[in-house]
């Protein structure tokens, strides 16, 4: 059975795809590269022993992506990753987080409305939760006004599908992410930051290898034990698995409603200051890092009530924080070699 995965080479895509193969799903990537690279495909048959179908395709392209889905009418289910995802610069360009993340999403739904594929995996985000009134958040609690143009990308998607839904032609499994960090065991595949990170881990990782000069811990004044605010990390294959897990709900006609919205998270909260020193731990690297005032958009604390995608999915985050760190440090070591060698 065929599975099409857009921006399956990005980062939870590629995961994604690897987990799809070693459960005997064919997968078709669409990917139009503007943040990931051609050979993440090498490396996801370097993993699995089996190639993907690889599109090289910009999905705001409307005809190009109808042509390609008609190409493909044989798939059984769509994973939706592609998007831009920079909180920060989504902020200075707000009309191209719309056109991009918006009118990909329409145009993709158009093609598979014409082809009658039916099932449709979305890669949402907790950010459509705010600052949660309680905690552990579930996928009850009511959402909030985005902090940013990329989280508001999120929450319009998502009432896009489930007005698409409601035409009863389509079916909706959108999985809420916390925060993913790590990379695959064989570190092949990973994180590609473009140019300077945004996000912790990979900002962790480029300081102890030397390519920053040292790590800003963003606020000490949050309402949390230490100071620093709080996250849900997840490692990357556990969310990839929740995936296959989604794909398989739907082909067994196991879903319960025609939208369903899943917490993927550990029910975890760690601070800051607990992920360096899990960093520090497996790593064996003392990391450079300075206090800074609070980032601004930053939430004090999340993390997630999984009891519903447990119970409902049979699926469980198994990997804890240092397993996190550790792979993304062995990914980031392997990334250096593999430079050094260019
Ligand atoms: C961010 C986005 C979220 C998005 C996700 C994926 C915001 C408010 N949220 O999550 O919507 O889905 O990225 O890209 O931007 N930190 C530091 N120093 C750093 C980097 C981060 O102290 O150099 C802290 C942050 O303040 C935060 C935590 O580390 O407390 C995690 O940050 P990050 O990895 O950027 O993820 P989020 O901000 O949670």
């Amino acid at each position: 059975m065929k599975i099409l995965v857009t921006g399956g080479t990005g980062y939870i895509g590629s995961h994604t795809v690897v987990e799809l193969q070693e459960e005997g799903f064919e997968v078709v990537i669409i990917d139009n590269l503007s943040n990931s690279l051609k050979e993440v495909v090498d490396r996801i048959e370097e993993i699995t022993g089996k190639r993907p179908l690889f599109e090289e395709l910009d999905l705001v392209d409307a005809r190009a992506t109808r042509d390609c889905i008609k190409k493909h009418h044989d798939i059984v289910g769509v994973i939706h990753f592609a998007a831009l995802k920079a909180v920060g610069e989504s902020v200075e360009k707000p009309l191209q987080y719309y056109h991009n993340n918006i009118g990909s999403l329409v145009n993709l739904l158009k093609a598979l409305d014409e082809f009658d594929i039916r099932n449709f995996v979305f890669s949402s985000s907790c950010t459509v939760y705010g600052q949660p009134k309680t905690l552990p958040v579930s996928e009850q609690a009511p959402l909030q006004q985005a902090e940013s143009p990329y989280g508001n990308t999120k929450k319009i998607s998502e009432d896009i599908l489930r007005d698409t839904v409601n035409t009863g032609k389509l079916n909706t499994i959108s999985l809420r992410y916390f925060n993913p960090i790590g990379a695959h065991s064989t570190a092949k595949i990973g994180e590609l930051p473009l140019g300077v990170p945004d996000n912790l881990v990979p900002y962790i990782t480029q300081t102890a290898i030397g390519k920053r000069e040292s790590l800003r811990v963003f606020g000490t004044d949050y309402n949390t034990h230490d100071g620093t605010a709080i996250r849900d990390y997840i490692h990357v294959v556990d969310l990839a698995k929740a995936h296959v897990v989604a794909v398989n709900r739907m082909l067994n006609n196991a879903t319960k409603e025609p939208f369903e919205v899943f917490n993927l998270g550990t029910g975890n909260g760690f601070t800051v200051l607990e992920v360096i020193q899990a960093f520090e731990k497996v790593s064996g690297k003392k990391l450079i890092y300075e206090f800074t005032e609070r980032r601004k958009g930053d939430i004090e604390k999340v993390w997630a009530d999984t009891s519903f995608a447990n119970e409902e999915l049979g699926w469980k985050a198994r990997l804890g924080l240092e397993e996190m760190m550790n792979s993304a440090w062995d990914w980031e070591l392997a990334l250096s070699k593999h430079n050094k060698e260019q």
